[in-house]
């Protein structure tokens, strides 16, 4: 039996606990923040459900094989006293966010060797605890390696398509190239595609090349149609869609993932020297909103 707890059992950490539960061979636990009784998952494939155990309490977890951790980035750090229970001496520990510092932001909680930086394309949301609707088919990238072939290996059984990848960098940039313009409808509350212009265009191509030039600099491979890919999404947006989780936590009140998401281009930027005006810009201007947000 191999046994794998997630810490974070919202939108992406219920859906990928739901399907890993699909198979016998599975312990799975819930560290849940929120208590929960089960998991409901719409995919496409049809409605999957799982009743794991599921802990509210870090003192009750005890050493499993996996870890997986689905929280948003800002709440690093609350994960601690999970881990510390959690971590035995062969215990591997999976990322499973957004943006390009899983390594960074775990590096004073868990030893660098057990930890799985991983990229999910999964659009999936929550209605309420344990109810979530899972909208595409899920792709999920790791890097090369033993502990990247090994979590490759748990979603064999799954409707997840996983694979380890030799150029993990440029996966996990060319996700972010495509996020970087989320900031924009979290400022102005609205899908771009309604309100587009050509002055609308110069921002959003001005955070998707920045982003993409600070990839590069990093040594992603970012070919130049996901720049353009990314434009045309904005472009195309819908009129009263929810464009990102960043513009749906300003509308919820929550933190946001701001500094994963567009304060890293900034930072990193700076690291090579390269001008990333748009994104210092809108980060500001996020940050002087007033909604929470925690700096990094
Ligand atoms: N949703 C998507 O479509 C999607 C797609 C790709 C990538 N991502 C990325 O995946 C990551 C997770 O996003 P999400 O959409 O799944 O967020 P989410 O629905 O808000 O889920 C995060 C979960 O973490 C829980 N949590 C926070 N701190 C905790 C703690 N200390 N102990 C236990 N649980 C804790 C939250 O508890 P509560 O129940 O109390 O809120 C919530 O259940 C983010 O980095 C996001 O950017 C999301």
């Amino acid at each position: 039996m191999t046994t794998i707890a997630v810490i974070g059992p919202g939108a992406i950490g219920g859906t990928v606990a739901a399907w890993l539960a699909q198979n016998p061979d599975f312990a799975i636990t819930l560290c849940a923040r929120t208590p929960l009784d089960d998991l409901r998952v719409e995919t496409p494939r049809g409605v999957i459900t799982a009743t794991p155990e599921v802990l509210t309490d870090p003192a009750l977890a005890r050493p499993v094989d996996w870890v997986l951790v689905a929280t948003k980035t800002y709440d690093v750090d609350s994960t601690r006293l999970w881990l510390e229970r959690l971590l035995g001496g062969n215990t591997r520990v999976a990322i499973i966010q957004n943006g390009v510092e899983h390594v960074r932001l775990f590096s004073h909680l868990v030893p660098a060797e057990r930890l799985v930086p991983v990229m999910i394309n999964l659009p999936a949301v929550r209605s309420a605890p344990g109810r979530i609707a899972q909208h595409r088919h899920g792709i999920i990238a790791v890097p090369a390696g033993r502990n990247g072939s090994d979590f490759v290996e748990l979603f064999a059984q799954t409707e997840i398509e996983a694979a380890a990848h030799e150029d993990f960098l440029s996966q996990l940039w060319i996700k972010l190239t495509g996020n970087s313009i989320a900031i924009v409808p979290a400022l102005t509350l609205r899908a771009t595609g309604p309100v587009w212009s050509a002055d609308m265009e110069a921002i959003i191509r001005g955070l998707v090349e920045e982003c993409a030039a600070v990839g590069r600099a990093e040594g992603a491979d970012i070919p130049q149609d996901v720049v353009e890919q990314a434009v045309a999404n904005a472009r195309n947006s819908q009129e009263g869609a929810i464009a990102g989780s960043i513009h749906a936590d300003r509308l919820a009140g929550h933190p946001m993932e701001v500094d994963a998401r567009n304060g890293v281009i900034v930072r990193l930027g700076e690291k090579h020297g390269i001008a990333t005006p748009m994104n210092r810009v809108l980060v500001t201007l996020l940050a002087g909103s007033g909604s929470p947000w925690v700096e990094k």
